[in-house]
């Protein structure tokens, strides 16, 4: 797999790459109904020769089957073959959704991103990691496959609302705690409004691209991009499952607070540097409140997680800020009891 294809400046500057890509291949447009003027700015800069285009509901509740079959049909109506393009241009939704019928569709056609929040540009839309939500089951279905062009142009940030801002950070911060001290001491001793977000996409995109080009899919290394993730996404499903929103970020923030406590409470670093990571993500986002039964919950939807090998369940911790390990194996049991110390329930 490829992925040096990852560009971050402006639309305008990589049209011409756009535009040679596609050639004179019909282009499918998929964007969602929050995107819908990012994608007239895509049209606008470079000149498709034919281009069609389908508007998803904006949403996580939309990353679903549904919504790859209605994109799976567009493609087919208007006669897509195997040398015409789909451009992404969204969240990371819309590159995982847009993504996986790409790969699927005629057994895999050619797709771009163009990513238009701050998580699709520092993480969903680089990796070739593509798919939807099986009912509540987080990406419980997906493949492998890279976009050939990714253009992250931090101009589409203007229109982004600030929670989603902040929800996109915490894959910044994530990046930092796993690999670079010298980032995480920068971006923590700055306030969020003085951030200068192009320098931050520069930053995470080559600390991604690092990690995903050694491991492409997965089976070692990689695995340190889970930091956070499995207690987040524990807490994304039970959220579906309440019918309840949850930003991507903010539940991986709450995930990487309590698997920062794990990785102190087994030894892995010290309570001052957990205390430290603690604070500062909580200083940026509210701690989410979760009751007894809930983290029985939460673990069950851990237990279920496609990163288990056996019975227990699979962590990626911290054994310093700037360092993570992976593959440290824990049964449900022993997280039910490490959440309740988190929570102070005894
Ligand atoms: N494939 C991967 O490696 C990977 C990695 C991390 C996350 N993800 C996935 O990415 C998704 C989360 O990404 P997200 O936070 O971008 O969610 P999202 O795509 O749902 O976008 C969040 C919201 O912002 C809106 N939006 C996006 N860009 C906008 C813009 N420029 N102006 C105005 N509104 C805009 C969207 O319409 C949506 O309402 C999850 O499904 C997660 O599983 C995938």
């Amino acid at each position: 797999m490829n992925f040096q294809n990852v560009q971050a400046g402006s639309l305008i500057e990589f049209s011409d790459s756009i535009q040679q890509l596609v050639n004179h291949n019909k282009v499918f447009i998929i964007c969602d109904s929050n995107t819908e003027n990012c994608s007239t700015i895509l049209e606008d800069t470079v000149q498709f020769k034919k281009s069609f285009k389908i508007t998803i509901e904006a949403g996580e509740e939309n990353k679903n089957i549904d919504q790859v079959l209605k994109i799976w049909t567009f493609l087919n109506n208007n006669k897509a073959n195997k040398n015409d393009w789909i451009i992404n241009v969204g969240g990371g939704m819309i590159c995982d959704l847009g993504g996986f019928a790409a790969s699927t569709y005629k057994r895999g056609i050619s797709f771009i991103n163009i990513p238009t929040s701050l998580l699709g540009m520092v993480d969903a839309a680089i990796g070739g990691k593509t798919g939807f939500n099986l009912h509540t089951l987080k990406n419980n279905i997906g493949t492998f496959y890279p976009a050939k062009l990714v253009v992250c142009d931090a101009v589409f940030l203007k229109t982004l609302p600030e929670d989603e801002l902040e929800s996109g950070f915490a894959e910044v911060i994530k990046h930092a705690l796993i690999s670079d001290y010298n980032f995480w001491t920068q971006i923590k001793n700055q306030s969020f409004e003085d951030y200068n977000f192009r320098d931050i996409i520069n930053f995470s995109i080559n600390h991604k691209l690092n990690i995903v080009e050694k491991d492409p899919k997965e089976n070692g290394s990689r695995k340190k991009l889970n930091f956070g993730h499995t207690i987040g996404h524990a807490l994304e499903s039970h959220f579906l499952s309440l019918n309840k929103t949850i930003f991507h970020g903010f539940a991986v923030a709450q995930g990487m607070a309590i698997e920062a406590y794990i990785s102190y409470k087994l030894n892995y670093i010290s309570k001052e540097k957990y205390t430290e990571i603690k604070e500062f993500i909580f200083s940026i986002y509210q701690p989410i409140a979760i009751n007894k039964i809930e983290i029985e919950t939460l673990v069950g939807f851990m237990s279920n997680d496609k990163k288990n090998e056996n019975t227990k369940i699979n962590f990626t911790l911290l054994d310093d800020i700037g360092s993570a390990v992976y593959d440290k194996y824990i049964s449900a049991e022993g997280i039910v009891n490490l959440m309740h110390d988190f929570y102070s329930y005894d």
